[in-house]
């Protein structure tokens, strides 16, 4: 008798390089313990609703709960006959059980069975992945902390700009990853609802309870048109999307990085422990794991696109195109979480050399916009506050100095009754000490900004 589920229908056997060509439980078997937790749902359900007793359900509860620790310890060769690991498990049941477990497979297809192992696996990925967002967005608050009253220089084109303190750009980054955070548990409300039920496309005629399943296996809901359940991979795709753009603000994070732990820029001193060497330049100290984040981004953006174009010429409802939508998931969710594990330590690890940032915070004019805010403050027409600061910058570039090193005579030409007191907001330190807007940079409001995460990330 054929070990095919499906072999019923067949006489001759499947052609070896088909079976090698459709198998999937090399990829799947990570779903094991999720697919056991849906079947031990079910079949307690279907006890409920009067298709199995509660003896045969309490048996088959116990069979699966056997198998998945054979499975843990490596007990369970897998096969490529078998297909996926959903075959793999029943087989394992029947070879237990007998007749009692050709019965779990009732009211049920492979169809709505994987998606819903898919959904249970998703919903623990979303978990994981919110705790090592909360322990990253830790590592920048105490980066923060840690250098509180630092100055650093603003870019915009990668050109100084205007100063902004070092805790300003490390909560930056906790806002990028907040929105991360709030995208995944949005996705996972989508992901919550039960697929199971939906059986091959269109139901059952079967008397089973999904209510019952949603509710043993922690779902919110039951997804409500089973023609859909079957093929919706939305919620992959989704997840996809949050992984990628999540893996896009790291990418850039540590393509500023590697920036600043150049010898041009020289503002980081990265560990040891995180960079590599050369093996023919003695000197080096490569920021390799940067470069990585930044290069294994591409594969996760790649896994997005995968899934998309998968999705993109499907009829209703199942069509074995699906399958492949498991290695992008694995891959991405496995690169953004190996990404997430770094990235926080790395943070942690990290120092400024904050004397070889100080040291040349003056140069680049980071105080001239504050000069012209000065300027407006004290009357003096934007436009014209901007052309006359524009003018000074190409004076100092002449003489070689700073806005703070030009005489008094030429400040007194633009605004002649408050000249003296635009040496108070000249200089990075004044500059940066004359913000005062919600969300800026001003000293305050950066502190009040750091208590606020503090406490929205304690516990
Ligand atoms: N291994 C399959 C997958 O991942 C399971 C569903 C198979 N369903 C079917 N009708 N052949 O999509």
């Amino acid at each position: 008798m054929s070990q095919k589920t499906w072999g019923g229908r067949f006489t001759a056997s499947t052609d070896a390089r088909v079976e090698a060509f459709t198998e999937s439980i090399q990829i799947d078997k990570r779903l094991y313990r999720h697919d056991i937790r849906a079947s031990q749902a079910h079949a307690r359900m279907l006890a409920e609703v009067g298709i199995l007793s509660a003896a045969e359900a309490e048996q088959i509860v116990a069979a699966l709960d056997a198998i998945r620790e054979d499975i843990d310890q490596d007990r369970l060769p897998f096969r490529i006959e078998l297909e996926d690991i959903h075959t793999h498990i029943e087989r394992a049941l029947i070879d237990r059980l007998g007749d009692l477990g050709r019965k779990l497979h009732t009211a049920r297809s492979r169809n709505d069975q994987v998606v819903t192992d898919v959904k249970l696996w998703v919903r623990d990925a979303i978990d994981q992945l919110d705790a090592l967002l909360t322990d990253l967005q830790r590592a920048l608050v105490e980066a923060g902390e840690r250098d509180h009253d630092l100055i650093l220089p603003g870019y915009t084109h990668l050109q100084r700009a205007q100063p902004v303190l070092a805790a300003h750009y490390f909560l930056a980054y906790v806002e990028k990853f907040q929105r991360d955070r709030e995208r995944l548990a949005d996705c996972r409300k989508r992901v919550n609802l039960l697929p199971l039920g939906a059986a091959a496309l269109a139901g059952t005629s079967l008397p089973i309870n999904r209510d019952s399943v949603a509710q043993q296996l922690g779902f919110a809901g039951v997804a409500a048109n089973s023609l859909d359940v079957s093929s919706d991979r939305d919620f992959v795709a989704e997840f996809l999307f949050d992984l990628s753009l999540l893996a896009v603000h790291l990418s850039g994070w540590a393509e500023e990085w590697i920036l600043w732990a150049t010898t041009e820029f020289h503002f980081l001193d990265l560990p040891d422990a995180f960079c590599t060497g050369s093996s023919i330049m003695p000197h080096k100290k490569n920021p390799d794991v940067l470069e990585l984040m930044r290069g294994k981004s591409a594969r996760v953006l790649g896994r997005l696109q995968q899934m998309l174009v998968l999705l993109k010429g499907l009829p209703l409802a199942y069509n074995r195109d699906l399958q492949e939508d498991k290695s992008a998931l694995f891959d991405a969710c496995d690169t953004v979480s190996a990404m997430l594990e770094l990235a926080a330590p790395l943070i942690r690890q990290t120092r400024f050399r904050r004397e070889v940032i100080a040291s040349r915070l003056e140069d680049g004019f980071l105080d001239a916009t504050t000069l012209m805010e000065f300027l407006i403050r004290v009357g003096v027409p934007m436009r014209s506050a901007h052309e006359a600061v524009g003018q000074l910058v190409r004076e100092c570039e002449q003489r070689g100095c700073r806005l703070v090193d030009l005489p008094l005579e030429l400040f007194q030409a633009i605004c002649p009754n408050q000249a003296a007191a635009v040496y108070g907001v000249l200089g990075v330190a004044n500059a940066l000490k004359s913000f005062q807007s919600y969300g800026s940079t001003a000293p305050v409001e950066v502190e009040r900004q750091l208590r606020l995460w503090r406490a929205r990330l304690a516990s």
